[in-house]
């Protein structure tokens, strides 16, 4: 799961995926920008998750590298802008197919974007729990 601060967005989406799949589908998120490394997700983000039984504390920011293409068969980004960061890393195609928008799980191909709830309020981290927790379910009955 990947957003561009990995504080707001892909936190919540690894803390949803995580909660519809089995322990041993390993499940990470990631930002393209560094300037969150390290710090927990996003107050708002939390609060959301805390609303619908999810925790998100153990989570800490780090920057999406290209290892993660070895690491993980599925990356997933949060918006049009992420996708072109990530595969502007990518190495070959093999790569480059395992990056998919993630609200294209909901709509195939209308390439829709999780909007970035980072300068708004707490309506439009609801928003996004809703956006991705309907994504996240779609994901895990394919995983299942
Ligand atoms: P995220 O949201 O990509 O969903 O984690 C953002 C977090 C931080 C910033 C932008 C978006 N920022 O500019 O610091």
């Amino acid at each position: 799961m990947v957003c561009l601060g990995n504080i707001c967005r892909s936190p919540l989406a690894e803390g949803i995926l995580k909660s519809k799949v089995s322990e041993n589908v390993y499940v990470d998120s990631a930002g393209t920008a560094a300037y969150h490394v390290g710090e927990l997700p996003d107050k708002r983000s939390i609060s959301v998750a805390k609303k619908y039984g999810i925790d998100l504390t153990n989570q800490r920011a780090r920057k999406f590298t290209v290892k993660d293409f070895e690491a993980f068969d599925l990356i997933y980004a949060m918006d049009q802008s992420n996708y072109q960061n990530i595969l502007s890393l990518s190495r070959n195609n093999e790569d480059e197919q395992k990056v998919q928008l993630i609200l294209n799980k909901i709509d195939a191909n209308s390439n829709q974007d999780v909007p970035d709830p980072y300068y708004g309020g707490n309506d439009g981290f609801e928003n996004v729990y809703q956006l991705l927790d309907e994504a996240c379910e779609i994901i895990a009955s394919k995983i299942k």
